[in-house]
Order: structure tokens, then C-alpha cells, then sequence
């Protein structure tokens, strides 16, 4: 043989039976009997057609199709008056690969293919069925129903077959291929013989489809001896992926086969040249090449599925020899070639979808995510569902390319009925589960009915698993959609969502999702994996400095301030925390008043404007500290006299060797309009051991005592201002919105972006912070396995007018630009407020119209109702503020434009200063290692030093503060709108608008800080992060 492979058939079939004890057969002939061709149409296909489809082989004659073109060869040995092989000629054509199997597409058994002229799905010139197998396993109606029959046993039924005549034997090991690499690369045979009118005569023609190298996936010498044990692969392949999988990953360039005929003269017509078990001598009649095939793109499983073949009809002047009888050998393939159209026209039948005769064709363009590992392995298949009707599951591929790969952008053209305007569609993902990689992150789907020319956006956004269900773009109100299917699909969407994100019941806190710990979060809530490599990396750097100094495992003092500064210096250092070490600022009052208004916290000042019993500060001992000469009285009549309050730090449990109090203090605004501060209680119970400490103490007293604020301060931002009054509280809203809006409500859109890592950020704080005798606040706060408490202490008096920002600061006297200038957070962040809200109102009026329409959306409702009586669930004190039903539109842009604020501009505000104050330890201690003091003029500079945080201390602050703080490389920033969800043209409008009017704050805060000695940029639009997910 040309290629060294030896079919050791008949030899192993002789000493098989001669062990058996039996004589070894020998091949019979039958001979041709009476009956005529119309006899053989009427009876036997309809018996063979139903024999087929008894056995299953039928049903798997549907494989994976691609396309491409064949061109006929120079040298064509078919030229004639055939047009159709004329030299040179290119056609179109399809080839279809399938299997004729007992087993799955991964099993080894006779591979198929089926040839087209022409690109259509409907008949084309001619079809060309073919079989792995130089030589057929039948050769009579009787053996292929024999062959059928073993064909759809087990292994001992095969054997038996096998063994029943050489013949049998011989074809099992000519055609069995072992599970090939590529079904390009087989020989593909058709045993009909066709008679051609050529330019010399008539001839009698069989044709091959050639591969490359067929050798591969041949039985072994070893392997023929036992032929019908089926093997498998050690890893088994799903079905149906295999088959389109492999063409795709080893298809580099076109793949190319060869269209090969052997041809004899008609002169020849004796009945065995007809029988497909004998094959025609290569020595006597060797291959001719007829034609280049070149295939080029994988064909879509609909296309597949409805493609008709007819193997009995053929071009001028070729033909199938008719054959005389039912036993004759020609009649045996032309039963095949008659069931083989009938099976492919029973599948086009069945592959039929329901709606419409008329076809269209879709553009359909596929945005991959950018993120690492965004891409996936797995085959894609979208359904589209229209207002006509919907499509089956359809293959986006190209045979040629590596598709969905991260951050690719692809097109497809996919043919289907006409199903109207596309209301929805399904993503399915199928295979790739155990060997591929499976997930991927889908941006964005946009179709383009290239009839009516209609688009089709498809926003998505998010991480599929298995299959995902989505409307096309354009939001809409649930009580405004006039599809019954979309409602429908908006409760299914919905009824999912509750079960993959139930509510977690924490008593006396903001629900989040019942998980144990951020590795059970579903895949699509959870950091990218940029992020995640990201802030490990800023961690592992700055933990690797810290070790390099072996701050970390050093439990003693500090020698002194100067020591702080320098371990300070391990983190980068920024205009903001460079200008509060420098000579000393940070011990000065100016900026002690400074950082209430502009620093970490900036959420706790309040106005003053009557003595606080408590806090018993009279005239006498701060009235040198006015410099206006009037009474304290007066001063907080005037609006000039401001406090900060811990109360909620009483009573929670301390650590024994770490120490935090729970403080008052009380801020006077100079007549320069400088806040300093003038009056410190350490406890909020008066009495003769908790002494009021003013600016008239000794200079360590003053500044000992102002330590102890800034150490509760600490606590107080970490532990609430932060962590729960923007991640939890997020965490919260999030979760409610992703079980109650479905993604084309317009509340969706406009909020999810602003709630991107949300639940992973709170999570990760439950994790990294709190949980554990290892957390990170055990480590640096005094109150470790008590912060839980002080959760639940302050979050008892949270109502949501603390969220809505004019009111918060209204509520706190701190509104008023001139009785407390300076308050740079405030300024900016009702800047950014009030353009939220204008922002918030032009979007939402698009969709409500009035009042009523809010009131009428049931889906918002739900979502207030989850928020308020699970999200924002209180056990305790009053109630959380929350309406009970969204009645006008003014309140729900209220609501809106307090979660885009909270999870934009609060967070950045309180998250991106941490690193500026809490790398230096003086400035602000996470806790005290001394008690509070209590006596006036004892306290000793070495007392300073050692009250505050050791080594140890102050180095996990350091790391946890930049690890928290440090901004990430895939931040997107308030203004910044490339991957809205929003498909409408006047959304994108007020998009651009709205990013212009963030320049413009911009430009006039960058102004403002001109004139300032530290800036204010935390709420600088451009560094503040849509999402509180950091
Ligand atoms: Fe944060």
C-alpha cells in the first residue's frame, strides 16, 4: 500500500476461526434476482429508511458542516461535455463530518462525510456520500442489515459479525478509525459507481475524498486483531464538541482535502464492479486527482441541522448505474445513497423552525471582556427569540480562528428565519467544562437584521457560566412591555438571581449574601482577576519593605517621632501626607482642625449650638481661645462652635493591653475661619478622673489628649464610616438590585455600574478585617472580636437621611459655607451632588414620565421593599428612613443619586486618604498602648511615645492602609461611561453631558486648591472610582 498501512483482515480472520476450530468462510456472490428498479423504490427503501432509524445510525448524520470551495483540477480526467468538472472551475461547496457510531463522537467507529456542490442548505448539483473504508461492510440488502444490526450492539455482537465471513472482517479494519485528530485528514470512500460522459467515451467513475495522512487513526497491526473492542480516549470529549472543537484547535490555515476518482471503462460493466465490499485495484485503476477542496469557515449547527442532501440526483451527464434487482450490488448503494437523502430530509424536517419561510441574515458583532482569563475555550451558541418567533441554538465560529479569546471583538453572519425584532436572546456555553477553559466575560452582543436593517444591542457585562438569558438593549419599564415573552423572561431572570444571591440575616446589620467566605461568592460578583493579582501584589511590596526593616516582628517603641516619619517612607509618599509631616505640622491645632474637615473622616463634625451636658466646657476654661471676645455662649449661638462625638465607643469591650476611649471634643471656627480644636473630654461620663483637656494645658497634655481623638477616630473609620456605611451598605443595595431590577430596567443600568465588585469588596472586609482571631483590626485596633459591636452600636442610629448628602450636612449644622468655611469635603461633594441629581433626574424622566409610572413599577417597588426590610434591616432604634413605597419621581432620584454618591464619591473620600493619614502613627494612632491620662502636667515625653502604636503596629497599618487605598490599574472613574448599558441615543447624550460637567468640577476644584497648603483631591472627579469596590 502507498501509505505502508497493511489491512490484516483477512489474515486474522483465518486464525481466529482456526482457534475457534471452525473453517474459515469464504466471500459469497449473490447474484442479481428479478426484481426491477421500481419494485426496489416502493418496498425497500421505506423498509431500510425505517430499519435505519430503528438502529440510530440515522440519527447521526448530523455532524459538524463547514465550507468552502473546490477547484477543479488542471488535469482533470473527467473532461467532457460534464461542464460541471471543467478545468479550472471553482465551486462552492460544504462538507459535512459526522459519524456512523454506536458510541459517542469521541469513540472510534466509521467516520462520514457527505459532500456538496453549492453553498446552500437546499439540493445542490450533486451530493456525494462518504465512508472511512476503501471497501463497504455490506454488500447485499441481507449484510447491511446484518452490519446495522452489530453496528448497534455491544463488542461480542460486533465480534460475531466480524467473524461471520472474511469480508466482514476486512472491511471492520479497513474502516474503523481510532478517535483521529483531524477529519480532514481520513480518506473518505464512495462505494457507488457512477457512470461519466467524457470527451473519450463513457466511463465508470468511484470517488474519494482524500486527507492528508489517514495513517494516524488506522487500526495497529495489534489493535485489528481485536477490532470491535471500542476504546476510549483516556479523557472522553462531549459529543458534541469534539468533532467542531478539533477542527477549530488544529486548523491553522485552510484545511485542504483532495476530491479523488478512479475510473475504468464502461466496457467493464460485470456485477462485481458494483460491489462496494471490492474495491478497485489501485495497481488497475489508480486515484486521479479532480479536484482541490479547500474549506474554510465552519457552518452554524442551524445551518447544519436544515441542510438537505440528495444523493440521487446528479449534473448532466454523470449518473448512478440502476441497478437490476434487490440483491444486485449496484442496488445496494443506491438503497443507501435513496436512505441517506431521506434521513438528511427527515432531519431538515425536524431541524425546521417554527416560524416563517422567508429567511434574513444577522451580523451578530461579540465583544470579549479585557479582563485576564475574560475569553473561553467553550462552544458558543446564541438563540434569538422575536417578535415572530426564535431561532435553535446557533454556533458562532470560525473554523480558522481562535474565537472569543480576551478583549477580541468578532463577527459572524448567520442565516435564520425571519423572526421579527429581537427581544431577547440566550447564550449557551457548551463543552470545555473539564478540559477547556469555560467561563468567559461577555461585554456586549449587537445584531444587525441585514434585511431590515435594524440593530439589536445586547449589553452584558458580566461572567457566564453555563447560559444566560438576556433582554436586547433598550430599557424598559416592566409595566410598559408589551412582549409577553420579555415580561415573562424578567421573572425568570429575577426568580434566578434570588436563589444564587439570598440574603444573609445579620442581626443589627446590613444584609449581604449568605456565603461563608469570599471564595463561595458567585464567579460574576467577584474581583477580576487583574484586580485580585493587583491588590496581592501591593501588599506582598509593601510587606516585603516592611520585613526587609523587620518592622513587622518588632514589638518595641518608637524612639521618636523621626523614627515614624521613616517607616513611613516604605509607602510612596504623596503631596498631602509629605505636607502633614513636615516641621511638625501635624501636631499643630490648625491642622488637627484641619483634618476634621478635609481628612480621613471627614463625616463626624457637627455644629454646636448649645452646652452638652456631658461635656461640661465653661467659659473660663477655653475663653482665652476665642478670639472673637465674646462668651462660649455666644460663640455657639453665632454658629462658631463645633463638636466631635464617640458615644458609641462606650461600653464596647477593650483589648487589656490596648487602648481606645470614647471622646468628645469641641472645635472653635477663628475669625480667620480656621477650625482648631479647644476642648477635650477623654470618657464620656464626666467626673474628677476624666478632666477636660484644653489648648491652655502643657503642650504634651494638649497633645497627648489629641492623640486619644484621632486613635478613636481610627476605629470609628475603619470600623463604620468606612467599612459598614459604604461597602455594607452597597453590599446591601447591591444585592437588593440584583434581585429585584432585571438588566433592562432602567434603574439597572444606570446603578450597575456604580456597583461593580461591591459585594466582593464587602465581603473581602467581613474576611480580611473583621473575621478571624487573625484579622487585620485585632491586629491594629483595641476592641479585637468587638467590632461587630460598634457595628451595631452606631448602625442603631443610622437612618438614610446620614446617605442623602444636603440633609446629612444639614442635619449636622454643617451646611452653612460661612459659618464653617474650609469644609472642603462638603463643598465638593455637593458639586458633584447636585449634578448627580441633575444627572439622575434627565436619565430616569426618560423612562417616567410622571409620578404614576413610578408609583405603577412594581419591579422598584420590590426593590425598595428588599432594600428596606432585608438590606437595610434594623432591629433596633429608629427606623432606617427608607419610604415605604417610591411614590414621585423626585424621591426615587433622591435615592438614586445617594447610592451613585455613596458608592462613588463617599468611599473614594474615606478609602484613598487612608494611606495619607495613617502611615504616620503620631498623627493618627490606630490605638493607644497607655491608659487615657487623668492627671494635668505628669505627662512626659517618653509617655507620648509610648502611648502610641509599637512597631508591629504601625507596620500592618502601613501595609493594610496601601493595600486598601493604593488606586488599581482597571479603575474607572466617575464621568467615565465606555461601557454603559444604555443603547439609547438621548442616554448617551446626557452620558456626554454628564462627563463634561465632571471636567468643569473638575477645573474649578483644581482651581480652589490652588490657594489651598494642601489640597483637597479625594473627590476630584477624575480620582474618584464609579464603584466602591476597592
Ligand atoms: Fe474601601
Amino acid at each position: 500500500m502507498e501509505d505502508g498501512w497493511k489491512n490484516c483482515g483477512f489474515q486474522i480472520y483465518r486464525s481466529l476461526k482456526r482457534k475457534d476450530g471452525t473453517e474459515p468462510g469464504k466471500p459469497q456472490l449473490l447474484r442479481s434476482q428479478s426484481f426491477t428498479a421500481d419494485t426496489i423504490r416502493k418496498a425497500s427503501v421505506q423498509w431500510y429508511k425505517m430499519k435505519w432509524q430503528l438502529t440510530g445510525s440515522a440519527n447521526d448524520l448530523w455532524g459538524e458542516e463547514v465550507q468552502g470551495y473546490a477547484v477543479i483540477d488542471a488535469k482533470s480526467p473527467l473532461q467532457g461535455p460534464l461542464e460541471f468538472f471543467r478545468p479550472g472551475k471553482v465551486n462552492q461547496i460544504r462538507v459535512r463530518f459526522f459519524n456512523l457510531s454506536r458510541g459517542d463522537d469521541a469513540s472510534d467507529d466509521f467516520r462520514c462525510a457527505f459532500l456538496k456542490f453549492g453553498e446552500s442548505e437546499s439540493e445542490g448539483p450533486l451530493d456525494l456520500a462518504f465512508s472511512t473504508g476503501r471497501v463497504s461492510c455490506y454488500h447485499s440488502t441481507a449484510s447491511l442489515q446484518d452490519f446495522l444490526t452489530a453496528l448497534d450492539g455491544d463488542e461480542d455482537c460486533t465480534r460475531d459479525w466480524a467473524l461471520r465471513m472474511p469480508n466482514n472482517y476486512y472491511a471492520l479494519a479497513d474502516g474503523i478509525r481510532r478517535y483521529p485528530k483531524c477529519r480532514t485528514e481520513l480518506d473518505y470512500h464512495n462505494y457507488a459507481t457512477f457512470t461519466v460522459k467524457t470527451e473519450n467515451g463513457n466511463k465508470l467513475v468511484r470517488f474519494r475524498l482524500h486527507g492528508k495522512n489517514d495513517v494516524g487513526s488506522r487500526l495497529s497491526k495489534q489493535e485489528q486483531e481485536e477490532a470491535w473492542i471500542i476504546q476510549r480516549p483516556d479523557i472522553e470529549l462531549p459529543m458534541d464538541t469534539y468533532l467542531q472543537q478539533r477542527l477549530r484547535d488544529i486548523a491553522k490555515e485552510n484545511l485542504s482535502m483532495k476530491l479523488q476518482v478512479q475510473i475504468r471503462d464502461e466496457n467493464e460493466n460485470v456485477e462485481s464492479v458494483f460491489d462496494p465490499s471490492t474495491e478497485w485495484e489501485e495497481t488497475d485503476f489508480p486515484w486521479h486527482d479532480l479536484a482541490d477542496i479547500i474549506l474554510s469557515y465552519s457552518v452554524p449547527k442551524v445551518s447544519t441541522e436544515r441542510a438537505k442532501y440528495d444523493f440521487c440526483s446528479f449534473p448532466a451527464h454523470i449518473e448512478m448505474v440502476t441497478p437490476e434487482g434487490k440483491d444486485n450490488f449496484g442496488s445496494l448503494v443506491h438503497i443507501q445513497e435513496k436512505v441517506l437523502t431521506s434521513s438528511t430530509r427527515k432531519k431538515h424536517k425536524e431541524g425546521e423552525l417554527p416560524t416563517g419561510h422567508k429567511e434574513t441574515t444577522f451580523l451578530v458583532h461579540v465583544e470579549t471582556g479585557n479582563h485576564l482569563f475574560s475569553g473561553t475555550d467553550a462552544g458558543v451558541y446564541i438563540a434569538l427569540y422575536g417578535t415572530k418567533g426564535r431561532t435553535k441554538k446557533i454556533l458562532l465560529d470560525k473554523l480558522f480562528h481562535n474565537d472569543f479569546e480576551r478583549g477580541s471583538k468578532e463577527s459572524y453572519y448567520i442565516t435564520v428565519p425571519v423572526i421579527g425584532d429581537v427581544k431577547f436572546l440566550q447564550v449557551f456555553l457548551i463543552g470545555g467544562k473539564y478540559t477547556f477553559k469555560r467561563e468567559w466575560f461577555l461585554n456586549n452582543i449587537v445584531l444587525m437584521d441585514l434585511t431590515t436593517r435594524k440593530l439589536f444591542e445586547v449589553p452584558v457585562y458580566r461572567w457566564i457560566n453555563d447560559k444566560i438569558t438576556i433582554p436586547t438593549g433598550e430599557a424598559m419599564l416592566l409595566q410598559k412591555e408589551r412582549n409577553s415573552d420579555r415580561k415573562y423572561i424578567r421573572q425568570i431572570w429575577l426568580d434566578e438571581r434570588s436563589k444564587i444571591y439570598p440574603w444573609c440575616r445579620q442581626d443589627g446589620l446590613p444584609g449581604c449574601i449568605d456565603i461563608e467566605t469570599y471564595d463561595g461568592l458567585p464567579v460574576e460578583l467577584k474581583y477580576s482577576t487583574e484586580r485580585q493579582i493587583e491588590k496581592k501584589k501591593i501588599l506582598a511590596d509593601v510587606l516585603i519593605k516592611l520585613k526587609l526593616h523587620k518592622y513587622t516582628t518588632v514589638f518595641q517603641s518608637f524612639d521618636s517621632f523621626e523614627d515614624f516619619k521613616t517607616m513611613s517612607e516604605v509607602v510612596p509618599s504623596s503631596e498631602t501626607s509629605n505636607a502633614i509631616k513636615e516641621s511638625d505640622r501635624w501636631r499643630t491645632d490648625e491642622e488637627f482642625g484641619r483634618e476634621f474637615l478635609a481628612g480621613v473622616n471627614p463625616v463626624m463634625i457637627r455644629r454646636c449650638k448649645e452646652p452638652i451636658q456631658k461635656f461640661p466646657v465653661t467659659n473660663d476654661m477655653v475663653g482665652g481661645l476665642l478670639d472673637r471676645g465674646k462668651t462660649l455662649e455666644e460663640e455657639m449661638k453665632a454658629g462658631h462652635i463645633y463638636y466631635v462625638d464617640y458615644p458609641h465607643m462606650a461600653g464596647i469591650p477593650r483589648n487589656g493591653q490596648l487602648y481606645v476611649t470614647d471622646p468628645i471634643v469641641m472645635f472653635y471656627v477663628r475669625e480667620s475661619g480656621v477650625l482648631v480644636p479647644i476642648a477635650i473630654q477623654l470618657s464620656q461620663e464626666p467626673g474628677p478622673n476624666n478632666p477636660v483637656w484644653t489648648a491652655n494645658d502643657s503642650e504634651l497634655d494638649w497633645l497627648l489628649a489629641k492623640m486619644f481623638v484621632k486613635a478613636t477616630d481610627s476605629h470609628y473609620q475603619s470600623i463604620y464610616s468606612h467599612l459598614v456605611q459604604t461597602h455594607f451598605l452597597m453590599e446591601a443595595i447591591t444585592l437588593s438590585m440584583h434581585r429585584q431590577l432585571p438588566p433592562n430596567h432602567p434603574l439597572y443600568k444606570l446603578l450597575i455600574q456604580h456597583c461593580l465588585f461591591t459585594v466582593a469588596s464587602g465581603q473581602m472586609g467581613r474576611d480580611l478585617l473583621v473575621n478571624g482571631e487573625d484579622s487585620v483590626f485585632s491586629k491594629i485596633l483595641a476592641i479585637p472580636g468587638h467590632e461587630c459591636d460598634l457595628m451595631r452600636k452606631r448602625f442603631k442610629d443610622f437612618t438614610v437621611n446620614e446617605l442623602i448628602m444636603p440633609r446629612a450636612f444639614a442635619e449636622r449644622g454643617v451646611d452653612d459655607e460661612k459659618l464653617l468655611p474650609n469644609y472642603h469635603f462638603r463643598d465638593d461633594a455637593m458639586l458633584i451632588w447636585n449634578k448627580l441629581t441633575e444627572y439622575v433626574t434627565k436619565i430616569l424622566s426618560l423612562f417616567y414620565k410622571c409620578d404614576k409610572d413610578v408609583a405603577d413599577d412594581t419591579e422598584l417597588q420590590a426593590f425598595l421593599t428588599d432594600l428596606r426590610e432585608h438590606g437595610l434591616r434594623k432591629s433596633a432604634g429608629p427606623p432606617n428612613g427608607l419610604p415605604d413605597k417610591f411614590a414621585s419621581l423626585p424621591e426615587l432620584v433622591e435615592v438614586t443619586t445617594m447610592i451613585i454618591f455613596h458608592s462613588s464619591c463617599y468611599h473614594a473620600a474615606l478609602n484613598f486618604t487612608q494611606l495619607d493619614y495613617f502611615s504616620f502613627g503620631p498623627n493618627y494612632p490606630s490605638c493607644m498602648r497607655r491608659m487615657p491620662p487623668s492627671e494635668k502636667g505628669v505627662t512626659t515625653m517618653q509617655d507620648v511615645i509610648d502611648s502610641l502604636p509599637n512597631k508591629s503596629i504601625q507596620a500592618v497599618c502601613i501595609a493594610f492602609s496601601s493595600y486598601l487605598s493604593e488606586p488599581l490599574s482597571d479603575e474607572r472613574y466617575l464621568g467615565d461611561y465606555q461601557d454603559s448599558h444604555f443603547t439609547e441615543t438621548e442616554v448617551r447624550e446626557i452620558l456626554d453631558w454628564f462627563s463634561d460637567e465632571m471636567e468643569k468640577i473638575s477645573q474649578s476644584i483644581h482651581k480652589r486648591n490652588l490657594d489651598l497648603d494642601i489640597p483637597y483631591v479625594y473627590l476630584l472627579p477624575e480620582r474618584v472610582p464609579k464603584a466602591a469596590g476597592q
